[in-house]
């Protein structure tokens, strides 16, 4: 088996809408970042990864808030992991209203994953705080170099891109630095 090739596989029994690895190390990146409180899931899909997410980052009690028009299949279950899901259009003011809140409270853990990464990746990427990581799914298929805003890489650096990269998982994965902007 070429665990990179598993797609819109299975977790705990539930389906995800990513690639196996996405999910070791996305929980890679949370653990070996202690400091994140915030976790941030724009666009639920079943749940699974909702749930996962939650589970990451359960040992250091971090909120997790996931965003979805559409409620997903695995919603009875959420409250048993202490997830805060929002039926809402991500774009809208409301939610970009919870999105801030949550923002300010902590380190924050934000994953682009709804159905127009462009728009959401504009409206999100300024709002994070110097240390926040940010990634987005479907990286090279429907959000590319040329869509990201022209000051991106003055304010985020690529944050263990190269293992994203190499495990096929479509994800862009940065930490907010300002370090051109200092
Ligand atoms: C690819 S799925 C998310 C998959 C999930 N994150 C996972 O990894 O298993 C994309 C989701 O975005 C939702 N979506 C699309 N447009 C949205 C919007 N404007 N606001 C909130 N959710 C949206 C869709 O309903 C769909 O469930």
């Amino acid at each position: 088996m070429n665990i990179t090739q598993i797609k819109d596989s299975k977790i705990f029994g539930m389906r995800v809408q990513q690639n196996a690895c996405s999910m070791i190390l996305i929980d890679n990146l949370i653990n070996t970042n202690p400091e994140i409180t915030q976790i941030i899931e724009l666009g639920t899909g079943h749940g699974a990864l909702s749930i996962f997410l939650a589970m990451s980052g359960m040992v250091r009690k971090a909120e997790i808030n996931t965003f979805d028009i559409i409620d997903p299949d695995y919603i009875d279950q959420f409250s048993r992991f202490g997830i805060t899901y929002h039926k809402i259009d991500v774009l809208s003011d409301t939610a970009q209203e919870i999105i801030r809140n949550a923002i300010s409270k902590g380190r924050t853990f934000l994953l682009c994953d709804n159905g127009n990464k462009k728009e959401e990746l504009l409206l999100y990427y300024k709002m994070l705080k110097e240390g926040d990581f940010l990634l987005v799914h479907d990286w090279g298929y429907e959000i590319k170099n040329k869509d990201l805003p022209k000051d991106f890489y003055d304010i985020y650096e690529p944050y263990n891109q190269a293992d994203f990269d190499r495990f096929k998982t479509r994800i862009l994965s940065s930490i907010k630095t300002n370090h051109k902007s200092k």
